[in-house]
This record gives C-alpha cells, structure tokens and sequence, in this order.
C-alpha cells in the first residue's frame, strides 16, 4: 500500500552535531514518529570516551529513538551494540553506511562501506548477534551515478536479518546537496522484502508527497528540521501553504520553538551532570553558547532586526545575555 503524506510515518534523521536529546525532544513534541541519535563511534565506545556515551543519553517524553552506530569493523561494532542493548532505552540499532565526511570514510567507515556490500553485511551480523533489537541499515544508492550498489546493500541488509532499510536518495559523489533519485528510491521499495525508508530533500508538503509517491513506508527528515521542528506537524497538515506559512504563525511558532528548545537545552545539561558526574559537562553558559551556534540562533533567520542580533548573539557568551538579546527582539513586536 502507498500511504500518502497524511498517514506516513516522519522521522527525524541522525544529524552529527545537531541531534541531540534537546532537539530531538522538542522534534517529538511537534510530532515526530521516531529519531536517530547522532552517529555514535563504535570504536569511541570500545575505547571508553565519555563524550561518546554522552550522545547515548536520552531525555524523558522523548519517544521512541533509534541508536546510530559507525564503525567498519565487525568486533568493534559488536561491542557497541552490546553497550547500546545494555541501556534499555533504545528501539533499534542503525549503522551508518552513508557518510560520506573525509575524516569518516578515510576510516573505511560511513560511506565507504558502499563499497564493500559483504562487509556491511558482515557488520550487520555481528551487530544483531548482541541485541534482541530490530537491526537496521542507513546507506546510499552507491559512491556515484554510475556505480549503482542499491541493490547489493539491500541483498546485504536481508540477509543479516535486518528489520529495515533506509535510503537517502543521493550518491556519495553528490554528498548532501543535488537531485534525489526517487526512481532508485520507488526501485529499491519494489525490490525490497523489508520496510524501506526515504530520506533526501523533503522540506515541505509537495516534496514530502513526492517522496511518499516511492512506496516507502516512512519519510525521514534531515535539515529541514533546523529551526522548523513543526515541520513534522506540518507535512500532516491539509492546510494550504499560505496558512502555514503565514508570518504571524511562523513568528509564534519560532518564538515558542526557540523557548522550547532552550528549556530542553538546560534541563538537559543538568541531566548530563548528574549523569556523567567525573566527566567534563560544560557549564550553563558553555553549553548554552554552543547551542547557540548550531540551533539557536536559527529561529530568528528572516525576521526583521535578526542580522543585527545575529550580530549581536556572535559577541555572546552567557544565558542572561542570550534571553536579554532575545527579549529585546520580542518586545520591539519582532
Ligand atoms: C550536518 C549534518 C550531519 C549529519 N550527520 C549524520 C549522521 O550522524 N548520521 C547519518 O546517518 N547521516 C547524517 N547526515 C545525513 C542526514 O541524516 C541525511 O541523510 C541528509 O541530510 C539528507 O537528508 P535531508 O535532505 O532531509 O537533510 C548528516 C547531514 C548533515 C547535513
């Protein structure tokens, strides 16, 4: 059955960097079905690093969220799954086929396991041999257009038993940006005994349609997500594109999103402190000021006096300083 955009499940995609327990919170709350962790070292976790554990932490009334693993080696990435198993908090564990970052595939990790099928297959194995979870795949029609590995992957996926298949409809060489090859897409859907989800390109109700239109059985969504979490809300939505897009109701949802995701922020660096008490967590002001950087600043993109707190936000290091300038936005009726 071809679900449709209204029925489809939405899922947020693992974002290194971007994707933590704040963000993904605040992305369930705006309707989300699932999400990623950010990629999590195999070999991180078989040495001990603390920051790695870290990115296995999850927030409560975060809803189901997957753990992401990267590795090319099947020992290193059995153990993992051990560890990731051992928590109790996740619904199923991924491995990362697709980045295609230098300082990841210099490893022979992410995207370069397109080029080893029986290798992914052989890390597939020893992962789904230490949990009871559902094992899944995340990977890439192939390194380029003319060298298309779909359909080993996918041969690859099955028969280590995977419970899914997930496809971000862009070559390596095209690495984030460029067209999305949805008959790839609709083809691997045909093929494919398992559940197939599409990713690429999808930031609004007509792109998320057309992803819908391959037959898969979920949509995952990447960058579209930054700043704009109801955007899992929204692809749900029958209303037009001038109601959804109407810049009072983006002006609310921006300031309430932006509250929102703040809120998570903090209660998330007292969760981690807690947790991790011999490790290094940053303080308020350190944490706030990174999360500042890749999200925060975001929400006020386009608005009217946004380039002069941008500006403003840059020279920034504290949490008072972040709600005075905001504050100050807000109530000139920005
Ligand atoms: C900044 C950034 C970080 C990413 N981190 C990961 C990651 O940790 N794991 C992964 O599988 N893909 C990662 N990706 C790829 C996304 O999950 C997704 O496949 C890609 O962005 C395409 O989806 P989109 O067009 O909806 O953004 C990353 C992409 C970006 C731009």
């Amino acid at each position: 059955m071809v679900h449709s955009r209204f029925d489809i499940k939405y899922v947020l995609a693992p974002l290194a960097g971007f994707t933590s327990a704040p963000f993904r919170l605040l992305c369930r709350q705006y309707g989300a079905d699932l999400a990623y962790t950010e990629m999590v070292s195999a070999a991180g976790l078989a040495h001990g690093s603390s920051p790695t554990r870290q990115l296995m932490e999850l927030m409560p009334g975060e809803g189901p969220v997957a753990c992401q693993l990267f590795g090319s080696k099947p020992d290193e990435l059995a153990f993992a799954a051990a560890e990731a198993d051992k928590l109790h908090r996740f619904v199923e564990i991924n491995l990362n086929a697709g980045c295609p970052m230098p300082k990841i595939t210099h490893e022979g990790d992410g995207a370069a396991l397109i080029h080893d099928p029986q290798l992914v297959h052989d890390c597939l194995v020893a992962i789904a041999r230490e949990t009871r979870l559902p094992v899944t795949l995340k990977t890439r029609p192939g390194p380029k257009p003319d060298q298309v590995k779909l359909f080993e992957l996918l041969d690859a996926a099955e028969t280590a038993g995977c419970a899914g298949f997930t496809l971000h409809g862009r070559f390596t060489s095209q690495m984030h940006g460029g067209e999305v090859h949805y008959d790839l897409l609709a083809e691997a859907v045909r093929r494919a005994k398992i559940p197939v989800t599409g990713n690429g390109g999808v930031y609004n109700p007509e792109t998320a349609a057309r992803m819908a239109e391959t037959g898969v059985e979920a949509i995952m969504i990447g960058r579209a997500a930054l700043a704009n979490p109801w955007i899992f809300s929204d692809l749900r939505s029958a209303e037009p594109p001038e109601v959804l897009e109407a810049p009072e109701r983006r002006r609310q949802l921006q300031n309430d999103a932006f509250a929102g995701h703040l809120a998570n922020l903090l209660t998330f660096r007292d969760q981690l402190a807690a947790n991790f008490p011999n490790d290094h967590v940053p303080t308020v002001d350190g944490f706030i000021s990174v999360a500042l950087h890749t999200h925060l600043f975001r929400y006020f993109n386009g608005r009217p006096g946004s380039a002069a707190l941008r500006k403003r936000l840059n020279a920034i290091h504290t949490l008072a300083e972040v709600r005075a300038a905001v504050g100050e936005l807000l109530a000139n009726g920005r």
